[in-house]
């Protein structure tokens, strides 16, 4: 339980990710939504969401990132940003683009919108339409070129993978063209869907080299024009990266039915219960739920970490991938070379076959993301 002053400093959240629906028009394989989830029924209200943005403001939070499935199949979206824009929010929609029409952007910029995030794929549309398993491509960019033709700030948003890791001059090239201010370049973070499709998805040990480089040379050559942010590969990395900025300290997400969980893929955990606004406040949850508690600080860490000079640092990596890969969400990320399970990535990367066509990617048995009905 939270109590001290400085406490409260420690653990304030800056950001809230509103996952206002699972509905989505793509499929994508890597997507981050629960993968069990089959029914949209019993989404939040309207009225709901309103009193969840007022509290997380009296929280502290500073952004409010709308996000999915596809925000924009909420037709009270308008709405919640502008209560959050009155509220002082930093309001971002991160979005697939499907249905986003210059009509309905009008409308929520005058909502107050601040940003707009829209997912590529790929650079061109066959790759792209494979990938999101739905005739996406034509209408990113459009969407794209609507929101520059607005002056609203565009941030490109790219999954990384085997499948697309061969395009990725391509794409920088083409987030330039579309005038994006910043670009994310993010490795697929191989949980929800894509822990199903791992062995598809994951690149090789070149493919991640070259693109590393790729990337390395954009930032250099794009500094000051687009902020390109590359997130390395974690599989490849000897050190987990610090998820979250650590569990319970900076984020918090919000799911469609209102349970509020420290990030968004918590729900795989299974021994983890999870509060809901509809029961309990915002605040509340923040401060005392038993979800939030868990892993927060350094108190559940076990060794190696516990005594670790970076525990502070990473924060013993992801909880939702070391339950994945070990069984038990408080062993230390066996991205960790530290680790006593980090062999089970070895053996995972040693057995990587090269591929990396879209043919190569369609002939194998991916997983796309199946939608809630
Ligand atoms: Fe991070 Fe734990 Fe590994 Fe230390 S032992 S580097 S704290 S994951
Ligand atoms: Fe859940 Fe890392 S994604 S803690």
């Amino acid at each position: 339980m939270i109590h001290t002053q400085q406490e409260q400093n420690t653990y304030r959240p800056f950001g809230l990710l509103a996952e206002v629906t699972y509905r989505c028009p793509l499929h994508c394989p890597y997507c981050s939504n629960p993968i069990q989830f089959t029914q949209t029924h019993d989404e939040l209200s309207t009225d709901e969401w309103v009193r969840v943005i007022a509290e997380a403001r009296e929280l502290g939070v500073l952004h409010l990132h709308f996000s999915g499935g596809e925000p924009l199949l909420r037709k009270d979206l308008s709405l919640m940003i502008s209560h959050a824009h009155a509220a002082g929010l930093y309001t971002n929609l991160i979005t697939s683009a499907r249905g986003l029409t210059y009509q309905r952007l009008l409308v929520l910029q005058a909502a107050g919108l601040d940003t707009v995030q829209i997912s590529f794929q790929a650079d061109e549309a066959s790759l792209g339409n494979i990938i999101a398993g739905a005739n996406a491509h034509a209408y990113k960019l459009e969407a794209a070129r609507m929101v520059r033709a607005l002056d609203l700030p565009l941030t490109i948003n790219v999954v990384l993978h085997r499948a697309n890791l061969e395009r990725l001059e391509q794409i920088i090239h083409l987030a330039e063209e579309l005038d994006a201010q910043r670009l994310e370049l993010a490795h697929t973070q191989y949980l929800g869907w894509a822990f199903q499709n791992r062995e598809m998805l994951m690149p090789t040990s070149a493919q991640v080299a070259k693109a590393t480089a790729i990337a390395a040379d954009a930032q250099v050559r794009l500094r000051g024009k687009m902020e390109v942010l590359y997130i390395k590969p974690d599989y490849y990395s000897d050190r987990p990266k610090p998820c979250m900025y650590g569990w319970g300290r900076r984020f918090l997400t919000v799911n469609p039915q209102g349970d509020v969980l420290p990030c968004q893929t918590a729900s795989v955990i299974p021994s983890l219960r999870f509060e809901n606004v509809r029961q309990q406040s915002l605040s509340r949850i923040w401060h005392e739920s038993e979800a939030f508690q868990r892993f927060r600080g350094t108190e559940w860490m076990p060794e190696p970490c516990r005594s670790c000079a970076l525990r502070e640092v990473d924060f013993g990596g992801c909880r939702c991938q070391a339950f994945l890969l070990t069984g038990d969400a408080a062993q230390t990320d066996p991205v960790c070379s530290l680790s006593p399970h980090h062999e089970k990535l070895t053996s995972l990367l040693a057995n990587i076959q090269p591929v990396n066509s879209a043919a190569g990617f369609c002939a194998l048995s991916i997983r796309y993301r199946t939608n809630p009905t």
